[in-house]
């Protein structure tokens, strides 16, 4: 967490994920922190509240192939990781070079925890996958100067993981609307992606939160707004 105190204070921009199985109930709290951010954030940054896959025109429609086509899994890795490019190429990069708060629903700890974990796809090949889908080269150099990359891959600051046993998303998915095709998954499919998240996790546990997603909604929004206020990001 050192390194988004670090952030904070020199004014360079700040990437936060949040991430969890189907279910976990974190998309409403993402609008109620983005609306938190924009009226009390303790800096006049600019919040950009977007998703993946998605974010992009462009990776808008390939968000509606990949949650509704059936298809072969390295195809459905290759839009994964295509439509984060564009994501990163035409949103992330240059609002993080402007020193803006980005708020992203899933990056990539959800492709190795659905893809790789979920799926059983090779983890090898979701690396080079990433690495290849953040070659910057191309991007002007005043947007690369200011973006901080480890090994070539651009990582978000900060992750919010939330997390519910496997069975109780299943049961909460149950009520809702039309499942997708990750949605309409068994509840073995789930535990496969919640030990994939596990294995993110532990091998980079700086950059994890992990939130209790199971437990009054007031509860959960509470956790997230005690876990960035803690951080001095309100
Ligand atoms: P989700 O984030 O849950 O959005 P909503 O709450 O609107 O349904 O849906 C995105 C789905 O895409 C989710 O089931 C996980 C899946 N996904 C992947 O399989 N790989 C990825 O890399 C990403 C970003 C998402």
């Amino acid at each position: 967490m050192a390194r988004i105190r670090h952030n904070i204070e020199d004014m360079t921009g700040i990437f936060i994920s949040f991430e969890g199985i189907d279910g976990a109930g974190k998309s409403s709290h993402i609008q109620a922190l983005a609306q938190a951010f924009r009226s009390r954030a303790s800096s006049s940054r600019n919040i950009v509240l977007t998703r993946e896959p998605g974010g992009t025109a462009l990776s808008e429609k390939l968000r509606e192939l990949i949650l509704h086509e059936p298809m072969d899994a390295l195809t459905e890795a290759l839009l994964v990781f295509a439509a984060r490019r564009e994501h990163i190429v035409q949103v992330i990069a240059p609002a993080l070079a402007r020193g803006d708060v980005v708020l992203c629903d899933r990056f990539t700890d959800a492709s190795f925890a659905y893809q790789g974990a979920g799926r059983s796809f090779d983890l090898e090949m979701l690396s080079k996958l990433e690495l290849a889908a953040q070659d910057l080269c191309r991007l002007p150099s005043e947007i690369t100067s200011k973006i901080s990359m480890k090994d070539g891959i651009l990582q978000p600051d900060l992750t919010l993981l939330f997390e519910v046993p496997p069975q109780v998303a299943a049961e909460r998915l149950a009520q809702a609307r039309q499942p997708d095709k990750f949605e309409s998954q068994d509840v073995a499919f789930f535990e496969r992606v919640v030990s994939g998240y596990a294995a993110r996790v532990a091998a980079d546990p700086q950059r994890f939160v992990r939130i209790n997603g199971h437990q009054s909604l007031e509860n959960v929004r509470s956790d997230v707004m005690a876990t960035v206020r803690s951080l001095g990001l309100i």
